[in-house]
């Protein structure tokens, strides 16, 4: 898995060391409440879901290039990843994919894009700035086929960040029960295919030769 590097971020693998500053910001209720996690309690938890959770492959620690207040250049703000699609929610969009054979190869083709940044820089473009990165990537470099994400219908922000990579609404999931939080929410999903992503590319680098 390569890192990638973005005019203000690194995105690179999650290291042991990375445990202090990564439960910094993954105790806070607000950054886990609407990932659907719960806050993370000590560092050595902290520790643990970097050696489980976030040493799955295409996932991410966000960094920053350069010091931002008390935040030190390299410190983890944030994670981001492609991470497995539920083989439900593809089905549920085309039904026609729903043969073994066929889910086996979107296991491989297609993938799940997911994200958090840390509180106090919330606002400053860090997620649109990461997450652009990690679609072009998976296009590129992965060669996939599709990218989803989903969002409860409330988080705007993510909503936002889901529409500058050009995914676009394909079902209003109502009711969806999520084990860790222990509750129902009405979520958005959202895709984008390497077309369209290739697509929504050329049309902005012809609207940006207009300008
Ligand atoms: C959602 C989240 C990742 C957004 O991160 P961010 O770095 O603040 O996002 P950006 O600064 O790139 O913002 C993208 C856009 O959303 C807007 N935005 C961000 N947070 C917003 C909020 N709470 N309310 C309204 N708009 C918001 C920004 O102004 C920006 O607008 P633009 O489209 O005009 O550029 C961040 O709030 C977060 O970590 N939340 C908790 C975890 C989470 O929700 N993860 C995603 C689960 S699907």
């Amino acid at each position: 898995m390569d890192e990638i590097r973005t005019p203000r971020l690194l995105l690179r693998r999650f290291r042991r060391e990375d445990a202090p500053s990564l439960f910094r910001w993954a105790s806070d209720p607000k950054v886990a409440y609407p990932a659907a996690w719960n806050p993370h309690s000590s560092v050595e938890e902290s520790r643990h879901i970097i050696e489980t959770v976030f040493s799955a492959p295409l996932t991410w620690s966000i960094t920053l290039r350069a010091d931002s207040g008390s935040i030190h250049a390299g410190d983890v703000v944030g994670a981001i990843g492609l991470s497995t699609i539920d083989p439900a929610d593809r089905e549920l969009a085309d039904p026609a994919a729903s043969s073994e054979q066929s889910k086996l190869a979107l296991r491989e083709s297609e993938r799940e894009l997911g994200y958090w940044v840390a509180r106090p820089l919330w606002g400053c473009g860090i997620a649109t700035e990461a997450a652009r990165a990690v679609v072009s990537y998976g296009f590129r470099t992965q060669h996939l086929t599709a990218i989803w994400g989903r969002h409860m219908e409330s988080n705007i922000g993510s909503d936002r960040v889901m529409q500058h990579c050009s995914m676009t609404v394909i079902r209003h999931a109502s009711h969806v029960w999520m084990p860790i939080v222990h509750e129902y929410r009405d979520e958005l999903v959202r895709r984008v295919t390497r077309e369209q992503y290739e697509q929504s590319q050329s049309e902005q680098k012809q609207d940006g030769a207009q300008q």
